[in-house]
């Protein structure tokens, strides 16, 4: 047997699993990860998290026995985190009541660079646990497969569900969406070819850790006074963007995309407890952005998720000029650059 941190290993199974980030931004949830709208993203190539599962003998009654480690070091917090959402589940993964496990996992993004890091990482456990689920009953199709992961990685984080599919991803019930879920995304399959391979260049603002979590500003939209029409607006602008990804019109998902992330820092600022994500440099480059496509009428779009870091999303066709205008004016602005792109999905790995 294989010996991990000198614990003998029964089985082990190494998933990858991308980030994504929402076009149409989720932003208020009930109870069971279960979101107050829909939502639609894109799944990137690069930022991935790659995590490895290995079960062992149990050595203690507790319900769930866990070593988690993260770039190699035990991560006590984030393991904290994986334990409790595994002992909610266990009714989900049986094994878990006889063996212990060992997670480790490694980012190939920076910390706080404004990729959602919990999209990859809980898609990854995900994956992994439903794989070693799979190892003692019959496999179900892949389709079947990817829409559990989906599922299983929403009960840990909800944008997680969506990471699950390539390129674009839809989550949460919309009345016009036909196979809409709110457990569990769907991939949009018909895309038109603007978008195919769609570019997302991340410019770091900020990489120090938010001040205010994602859990902290879902609960904040409970009793917001804007809710219901929040709400509303994001259903009616994922089934418009839905048409959007199929004829291919640029400018009309410019305007979605920029008016969410607008909105969401919206939100947040006019929640009662209100807070303020976006830093100086976060306005500055936006304005940058809104004269160079108006100069050059290249349609290169921004987006925020809840963070100051901004992302610009552009058609592969323009990948030469708008790198070129990172460099030359928004750069200096930036504590890094990250270039992606819409990325295939996750990948069971060799271990
Ligand atoms: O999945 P959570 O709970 O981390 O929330 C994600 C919220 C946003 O990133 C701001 C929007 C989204 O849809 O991903």
């Amino acid at each position: 047997m294989e010996k991990v941190n000198g614990i003998e290993i029964m089985t082990s199974v190494k998933w990858k699993c991308p980030s994504n980030i929402a076009i149409v931004k989720y932003w208020g949830k009930k109870a069971n990860q279960i979101p107050c709208n829909s939502s639609l993203s894109l799944t990137l190539a690069h930022a991935c998290t790659e995590t490895e599962v290995s079960l062992s003998a149990k050595s203690s009654d507790g319900v769930i026995e866990l070593d988690y480690f993260f770039e190699g070091s035990k991560n006590e917090m984030f393991g904290a985190r994986v334990e409790k959402y595994l002992a909610a589940n266990i009714e989900s993964f049986p094994f878990l009541r006889e063996n212990a496990l060992t997670i480790q996992s490694s980012n190939n993004f920076p910390h706080s660079a404004g990729i959602a890091s919990s999209a990859s990482a809980f898609g990854a456990i995900a994956l992994a646990l439903l794989d070693l689920r799979y190892q003692d009953a019959e496999r179900p199709s892949q389709e079947i497969f990817l829409r559990e992961a989906s599922h299983i990685a929403r009960l840990a984080s909800g944008s997680a569900c969506r990471s699950i599919f390539p390129d674009y991803a839809l989550w949460g019930e919309n009345a016009r969406v036909p196979n809409s879920s709110n457990l569990h995304a769907i991939p949009v399959t018909e895309i038109h070819e603007e978008f195919e391979g769609m570019n997302d260049t991340i410019l770091v603002i900020e990489d120090e850790p938010k001040k205010v979590s994602s859990s902290a500003g879902h609960s904040l939209m409970q009793e917001h006074p804007y809710a219901f029409e929040r709400f509303r607006q994001a259903n009616d602008r994922v089934r418009y963007l839905v048409d959007i990804l199929k004829n291919g019109d640029i400018s009309a998902f410019i305007e979605i995309c920029e008016s969410e992330a607008l909105t969401l820092h919206a939100m947040m600022m006019t929640s009662k407890n209100y807070y303020l994500l976006m830093k100086a440099h976060t306005i500055d480059v936006i304005e940058k952005i809104f004269d160079f496509r108006s100069e050059t009428k290249i349609p290169v779009a921004f987006t925020l998720d809840a963070g100051p870091n901004v992302h610009l999303l552009y058609p592969k066709k323009y990948r030469e000029s708008v790198q070129e205008f990172v460099q030359m004016e928004l750069a200096e602005m930036c504590k890094g650059v990250i270039h992606d792109h819409a990325g295939r999905g996750p990948m069971k790995m060799n271990n």
